[in-house]
């Protein structure tokens, strides 16, 4: 039996990759999912998993040695995931240091553990052990509107401070695959959305302020470019590059499903008009007049364009997901779970929101 330690598995990537996993692959492997529980893991997110023999939480801090080191000593881990990050844009502009605490130092710590618990004496390693680094396409930088694709070898040049500290992340994983030649990869991939996504994302924000008739905030003129790609076909990616990648490679994951920030606005407006049904007091709310253009984000990436080739030549994946049927799936979903929006946005997510969005 395969035992998985995966990181930040409470976040909204995490627990869709830990759904996916039991359903897959049911009890034949084991899952350890470590997370610190900030404001965007939500134990509620696994709910279905709890109980399992085959999965156990741990609430710890992946910049702990104590607490890393104590779980690769009392298991046996043969493969780690490791998703834990602080993952928004707009609060890195606000608050750097966490990102590099988290992004950076955590993963440091990270790989250092898992390469004492996984060395031979002969300075090789044990048999079968992989440990998959998940970024982002926004460590390429930003292209041109009609600027070409990132490939994996196109120039790191990020530029939030989100980005640097996934670049500096990445260059640690690069690092220890070229120095000790440690089993490793990395995948890149493009936006995710889909169920239990936090709402300070572009798509779960629109969705939730819609239904509630509150203002829609486009950043600048509402013309970037975000690549989109449903969370359970990135799941799979993370699961096939495990299993069938080559070692040390990095692989870009992406949907080829380019949209305005703008034209996502106005699917999930007209999606949600024709799923509410007429005696829905929702749907009154749910207006175009609700967008609003609000001041730009500092340093605002104009497009991201993932080239999905080698994923899908070397490995056989590619996204199956398309964006008209993954973004009603995702708003089923929110409809479903109208008590889960409700309980992650009181308390901290509001003093956020206000201090966020107050001038807009
Ligand atoms: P998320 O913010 O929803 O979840 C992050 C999780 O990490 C949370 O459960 C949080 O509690 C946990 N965490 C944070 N700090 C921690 C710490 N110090 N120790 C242990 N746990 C900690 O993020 P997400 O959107 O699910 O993203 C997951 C990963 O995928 C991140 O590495 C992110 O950079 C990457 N990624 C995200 C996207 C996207 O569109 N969301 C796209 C590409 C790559
Ligand atoms: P986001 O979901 O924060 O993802 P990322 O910045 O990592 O790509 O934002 C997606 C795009 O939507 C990005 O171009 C910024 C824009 N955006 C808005 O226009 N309004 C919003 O309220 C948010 C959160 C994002």
């Amino acid at each position: 039996m395969r035992t998985y330690l995966v990181t930040g598995g409470a976040g909204f990537i995490g627990s869709n990759y830990i759904h996916y996993m039991l359903k897959k692959y049911g009890s034949e492997i084991r899952i350890i999912n470590l997370d610190a529980l900030t404001y965007a893991g939500n134990l509620e997110n696994l709910k279905e998993a709890e109980g399992r023999d085959n999965y156990t939480f741990i609430k710890g801090d992946i910049c702990d040695k104590d607490t890393v080191s104590g779980i690769f000593a009392e298991n046996d881990i043969d493969r780690v995931v490791h998703f834990a990050a602080e993952s928004h844009v707009d609060r890195s502009i606000r608050d750097p240091e966490v990102f590099v605490r988290t992004n950076v130092l955590g993963t440091a710590v990270m790989l250092n553990c898992a390469k004492k618990a996984w060395e031979l004496p002969d300075g090789g390693f044990k048999e079968g052990k992989r440990f998959l680094h998940v970024s982002t396409d926004e460590v390429y930088g930003s292209l041109e509107e009609k600027g070409g694709y990132f490939y994996e070898t196109t120039p790191y040049d990020p530029h939030s401070p989100y980005s640097a500290s996934k670049a500096g992340s990445d260059m640690l994983v690069k690092a220890y695959m070229d120095t000790y030649k440690f089993p490793a990869n990395i995948t890149n991939c493009s936006n995710n959305y889909g169920p239990y996504q936090f709402p300070e994302k572009l798509i779960p924000l629109i969705i939730n302020n819609a239904l509630q008739g509150k203002k829609l905030p486009v950043y600048g003129d509402g013309r970037n470019v975000r690549d989109w790609l449903y969370v359970e076909d990135h799941a799979k990616a993370i699961d096939m590059v495990q299993e069938k990648g080559r070692l040390f490679e990095t692989y870009n994951v992406g949907g080829h499903n380019e949209k305005q920030n703008i034209e996502i606005v106005n699917i999930i407006i007209e999606t949600l008009q024709e799923m509410l049904p007429g005696t829905d007091p929702r749907r009154k709310l749910v207006s175009k007049e609700l967008i609003t253009y609000v001041e730009d984000r500092k340093g605002h990436d104009r497009r991201y364009a993932i080239a999905p080739d080698k994923i899908r030549e070397e490995i056989g994946w590619e996204p199956e997901t398309m964006f008209r049927d993954g973004i009603r799936k995702t708003i089923q979903w929110f409809f479903e779970h109208e008590d889960w929006m409700q309980r992650v946005t009181s308390g901290d997510y509001q003093k956020y929101y206000e201090e966020m969005y107050s001038a807009g």
